[in-house]
């Protein structure tokens, strides 16, 4: 069967993403990853991408409308014939507009147990809170913030002593198990949908 064509969308050094092209190249992988698009050109993960030989987009959205720069960013997705989009640390909202033309095939990753901690610090938000858990979530992106529906969770135990960026760092273990782990299950489930209707 044909893989599904992901797109990943990255502001920074794109941890993330490389779990999901490392696990893309497994033969029974039901995606390949045909394009990793960033808004900073500068973001360490582009450069890496273009090593592996995926095709990179960069494109600044600085002094341009964001209607004009997403329809940018749009454009490159579909020009590479991308199904399915995976933003992983991503760091720009993504328009009402932009979320309803790829509605149910966008999918983010975010270091907390949602719905705790929507948005920012979630490492610091979850020490201060005195938890004893905390990971990450895999969910369905919509025009609410880190609101869609769930598609996996992973936890990892607060230690005493931890820190944001001890936490974080144990957390971030989790995403690169977790996120190609779902997003290959939510595709394999997609196709069988397809199939069966
Ligand atoms: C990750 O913790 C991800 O959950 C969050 O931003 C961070 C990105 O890290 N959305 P990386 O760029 O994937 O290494």
């Amino acid at each position: 069967m044909a893989k599904r064509r992901l797109g990943i969308l990255i502001s920074g050094r794109g941890s993330n993403m490389a779990s999901l092209v490392e696990a893309s190249r497994a033969a029974d992988c039901p995606y390949e990853v045909v394009l990793v698009a960033s808004d900073k050109p500068a973001a360490a993960g582009l450069g890496w991408a273009a090593e592996q030989g995926i095709a990179t987009f960069a494109q600044s959205p600085k002094g341009m409308p964001k209607a004009e720069y997403e329809a940018a960013i749009d454009a490159a997705l579909r020009d590479a014939g991308v199904e399915a989009i995976a933003l992983a640390g991503y760091m720009r909202l993504l328009s009402d507009d932009f979320v309803a033309r790829w509605r149910g095939r966008i999918v983010n990753i975010h270091p907390s147990l949602l719905p705790k901690y929507k948005g920012l610090d979630t490492h610091a938000r979850a020490l201060a809170a005195g938890d004893a858990t905390a990971g990450c979530s895999v969910h369905i992106v919509t025009e609410e913030l880190d609101g869609g529906a769930l598609l996996g969770q992973a936890q990892v135990p607060v230690l005493p002593g931890d820190t944001a960026d001890s936490l974080a760092a144990r957390v971030l273990e989790q995403e690169h198990r977790l996120y190609p782990q779902t997003v290959a299950a939510w595709l394999r489930g997609a196709e069988t949908a397809a199939h069966s209707s």
